[in-house]
């Protein structure tokens, strides 16, 4: 019996399941321990009623009753206002070695009844308005870079010049003080001196907790809470930090550095041990238990590849918002994945959704070259095999400097023994590359990109020599000195202050929005790309990392420069999370496509832009709302109407501009419709329509504009993302633009396929990536339940574009549909090119329609033959209609 668990990540269905027949994703790598071993039979009940401990006391004396000798336990109860309920194990141990429900029930089939049983008793109890099953999440995966010499001046890495939080320190004099973030991550050191040193009253990290434990995703699945945010994992657990750096760019403090706002109160609460996953209940309990202690900010860099916003989470956080808490979200980090890369819970409406724009600077790692004065920057693989030594260079190939340079050991010059070899990446891993050399004799491997000015860092799994990379341009220097003689490199560990050729530009890394319900995401940006912060002191003290995990707490400690101007002046109108999010908007700076090409970026990366604190703060004008999502051209509302309101003491005037981005081409063609990964971009661009072309507006007075978009008129098939901002142009010096970034897509969402690559089909083995057999449209497929050697049917399906939902129809042999295989497949990502896509295995049951939580309660079909359809909702599709589905009916199954 499985916990069902077609959504790995965050995107909770509100359907629970239970089944032998399991629909497993493979997007992304997924845990060792999967959810379904990890997270099986927790739920968590929400209750109806307002108040969850009576309700629980209730639930729980009508399963007492009827179901005494079962093993049920109850975990955190909610009950506040934003949340009534309780998580519940079921099944679980009474006490370490008590019975579970394995030694109760030791049939499957028993078990499955009891299952039943319980979830119609609770269904049934008019206590209860929904069922969530708790599924994991993973922890970021982020590289650091731990800083080896302190020789260097923080402030010449600090991003705060970009984001202007330098003059809000220095002109306003704010830094945040007595206002308090609650952090949502993996711990933190708070003994370092740059984070005050202690814990408790009287120290900067004042409020949190650890609601895991070390062992917590690791080598237990139990958490183990206690009042201690401490992050004392060991480098060897694969922990990075990451929640003590990203506490360090909210409200650091040294001599040395500073944070966003670094006399700001912060409160951590741990959701993940030395391990790497959690589940989204601990994360929810987080979030309401840092929402319980006041904080004035919540502050989350976590989050799973899947641009739905419907989760237990989400909903949790909205609830929050609505309650005057701005929560502060990182977007995701999988930009390389083209358009709709977006993460869940950072789509949530209403949560400031944050994109990564990167640092002007960074600290750089050094090489020298024998006969030359200039040095260059190099980047240590990932993970770093060991220190690369220094030495003679040679070419690792006969031919260097083409794509499958070192993939095959006979083209590897005999030289390269003892030396360190220059290769080209391309063609096969850089493992291989590492390894073909070691073989040959090589001591370490320089490899370089093949394009661009950037350090590339290679990831490798074995190599057996250290590896490190070098752009295309220092590639081709390194080429043409091997030609004119010997070079010795110089390694010695040094680190200086470089320019970063893409300051200034939406990190690569950066998720592309929207979500996949033409949400507004991400709606801002922060420096998130080569940021310099704390680390725990066991694992450096300090280090650079890279990532929206990065960019969003730096918006949120400008959040907290906001708060700091405004909440004490009483000023509780313009405190609301809303207004907030809208005017950091407003001021935003809008960042070039590249440092090469000075067209805007799209807002499907970086939202409004980068955050302007300092004009956010002091500039009085103000306009709602934020950002306009125009759909796709079948939702498309053309018009929508903008309030410029004058909170200042002058007259103000605008001249209302069309400032259009670059576009985005999702797609790779017009038939499979699969992804561009990476997005490429064009230059398709809307015309906005205005009410007025100027405005001249007095103190104290509002006057609505309304905008009215005509999308580019290009092919629809083409699904091009097209967008732009509205600029209010200032006629004044005082007063800064404002802009207003809108986004739509041409075409028809409904239109686009949903599976690809020849999916689903039917198979008997359940590895995607091994080859198998397929059945074809008129084999049987025989399946023997009383057989040890048959093999149950298992469907493959990948899924070039998202979908809500996914019914899974039994037919029997006179065309009946007398049921569904799996419960529910809800709120499914699309398959990326790195993911293998979903696999569901059926075990011959069905789930009749029953009640409106449509409860499992399977039955094992008759004997004979059966046809399974996966009839999947089209993109914006709306369930009710029948002509919204992409069908797909099985072969014939013989049950046996
Ligand atoms: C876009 O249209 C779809 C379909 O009507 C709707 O569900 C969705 O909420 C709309 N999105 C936005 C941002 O308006
Ligand atoms: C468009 O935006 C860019 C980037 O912010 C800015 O440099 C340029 O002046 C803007 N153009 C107009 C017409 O507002
Ligand atoms: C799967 O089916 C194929 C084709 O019927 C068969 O040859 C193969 O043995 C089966 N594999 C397993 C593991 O049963
Ligand atoms: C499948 O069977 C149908 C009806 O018997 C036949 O028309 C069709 O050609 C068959 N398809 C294949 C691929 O054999
Ligand atoms: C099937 O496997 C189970 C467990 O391994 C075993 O107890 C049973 O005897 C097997 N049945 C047959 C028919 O081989």
């Amino acid at each position: 019996m499985r916990l069902f668990n077609s959504i790995l990540l965050l995107a909770a269905s509100s359907f629970i399941g239970l089944s032998n027949a399991s629909f497993v994703t493979q997007q992304h790598t997924v845990s060792s321990h999967s959810a379904s071993s990890a997270l099986n039979n927790n739920y968590i009940i929400e209750f109806s009623g307002s108040n969850a401990e009576t309700d629980k006391k209730k639930l729980a004396d009508l399963l007492q009753d009827k179901f005494s000798d079962t093993s049920l336990t109850f975990g955190r109860l909610f009950n506040h206002d934003l949340m009534k309920g309780v998580s519940i194990q079921i099944g679980s141990s009474k006490g370490k070695d008590g019975p579970s429900l394995q030694s109760i029930a030791s049939d499957e089939e028993e078990q499955q009844k009891l299952m039943n049983d319980i979830f119609k008793t609770i269904s049934e109890s008019g206590l209860v308005k929904n069922i969530y099953p708790i599924v994991p999440v993973q922890g970021p995966n982020t590289q650091v870079k731990v800083l080896s010499e302190n020789n260097i001046d923080f402030g010449d890495v600090s991003p705060h010049l970009q984001t202007q939080v330098d003059r809000v320190h220095k002109e306003l004099k704010n830094t945040g003080e007595g206002i308090t973030v609650g952090i949502i991550d993996s711990g933190i050191d708070y003994t370092h001196p740059a984070l005050g040193g202690g814990f408790g009253e009287g120290y900067k990290v004042r409020y949190g907790k650890d609601l895991v434990g070390d062992n917590y995703g690791s080598t237990s699945l139990v958490p183990q809470p206690d009042d201690d945010p401490m992050d004392s994992c060991a480098a060897s657990t694969g922990s990075v930090g990451h929640g003590t750096h990203v506490a360090g760019i909210i409200a650091g403090k040294s001599d040395n550095f500073a944070g966003v706002a670094p006399d700001a109160t912060l409160g951590m609460w741990r959701v993940f041990g030395c391990g790497s996953s959690t589940s989204d209940a601990v994360i929810l309990d987080a979030v309401l238990d840092a929402y319980d202690t006041g904080v004035d900010i919540i502050s989350i860099s976590i989050g799973g590849f899947n641009g739905w916003p419907e989760s237990s989470l989400g909903s949790v956080i909205q609830r929050v918002i609505s309650k005057g808490v701005p929560v502060i979200i990182s977007v995701g980090n999988d930009g390389r994945l083209g358009a709709f890369s977006t993460s869940s819970p950072g789509i949530t409406p209403g949560a400031f959704s944050v994109a990564s724009i990167d640092n002007n600077k960074y600290i750089a790692s050094i090489f020298s070259v024998s006969g030359s004065s200039e040095t260059y920057v190099y980047a240590d693989s990932e993970p770093k095999v060991d220190d690369i030594p220094s030495g003679q260079l040679v070419a690792g190939d006969k031919s260097v400097g083409g794509d499958s340079d070192a993939c095959t050991a006979s083209t590897i010059p005999s030289d390269v023994k003892g030396n360190l070899a220059l290769v080209q990446r391309g063609t096969c891993p850089f493992d291989e590359k590492a390894n073909n050399l070691a073989q040959a004799g090589a001591i370490g491997l320089v490899v370089f990109d093949s394009a661009g000015e950037v350090a590339l860092t290679p990831s490798v799994i074995n190599a057996k020599i250290p590896v490190v990379g070098v752009s295309h341009e220092t590639g081709l220097a390194l080429v043409k000195a091997i030609k004119q003689g010997d070079i010795q490199l110089t390694f010695n560990g040094k680190e200086e202050v470089r320019t970063l050729p893409t300051g200034n530009t939406v990190s690569v890394f950066s998720s592309i929005g929207p979500s996949y319900e033409m949400g507004f995401a991400p709606n801002i940006a922060g420096i998130g790309g080569y940021v310099l912060s704390t680390l725990p002191q066991q694992l450096g003290s300090w280090g650079t990392m890279s990532g929206t995990s990065m960019s969003a707490p730096g918006v949120a400690g400008s959040v907290a420069l906001y708060l700091k101007q405004f909440k004490d002046a009483g000023k509780d109108d313009i405190s609301k999370p809303a207004y907030i999010l809208e005017q950091l908007q407003n001021y935003a700076s809008q960042v070039a496509h590249t440092n090469k090409n000075p067209k805007i970026e799209t807002p499907f990366s970086q939202g409004a832009g980068l955050v302007q604190v300092y004009d956010a703060l002091t500039q009085a004008p103000h306009v709602s709302p934020g950002h306009i999502s125009f759909n796709d051209t079948i939702n498309i509302e053309k018009t929508h109407t903008l309030k410029l309101t004058n909170n200042g003491d002058s007259i103000v005037s605008y001249q209302l501009v069309n400032n259009v981005s670059v576009s985005i081409e999702p797609y790779q063609d017009t038939t499979s419709y699969l992804f561009n990964e990476p997005a490429e971009f064009g230059t398709d661009a809307a015309k906005i329509r205005f009410s007025k072309k100027t405005i001249k507006l007095s103190p104290g007075k509002s006057v609505d504009i309304t905008v009215t978009v005509i999308p580019p008129s290009i092919d629809p098939k083409l699904h091009i993302m097209y967008g732009g901002f509205i600029t209010l142009k200032s006629q004044t010096k005082q007063t800064k633009d404002i802009t207003i970034p809108y986004a739509g897509v041409v075409g028809d969402q409904r239109e686009l396929p949903i599976y690809s690559n020849g999916t689903p089909h039917l198979t008997n083995a359940t590895n995607p990536l091994s080859s198998y057999p397929i059945w074809g449209t008129n084999d049987t497929f025989v399946y023997d339940r009383k057989s040890n050697d048959s093999l149950p049917p298992t469907f493959m399906i990948r899924l070039a574009n998202p979908t809500r939902h996914i019914a899974s129809p039994v037919y029997n042999e006179r065309g009946r549909r007398i049921g569904d295989a799996f419960v529910s497949l809800e709120y499914m990502a699309r398959t990326t090119s790195t993911a293998s896509g979903y696999a569901g295995t059926w075990d011959g049951k069905y789930y009749p329609y029953f009640f409106n939580l449509r409860m499992p309660l399977p039955l094992p079909v008759l004997p004979g033959k059966y046809q399974i359809g996966l009839d999947a909702l089209k993109w914006l599709g709306d369930d009710d209609n029948e002509n919204d589905r992409e069908k797909w009916l099985s072969p014939v199954i013989q049950v046996k």
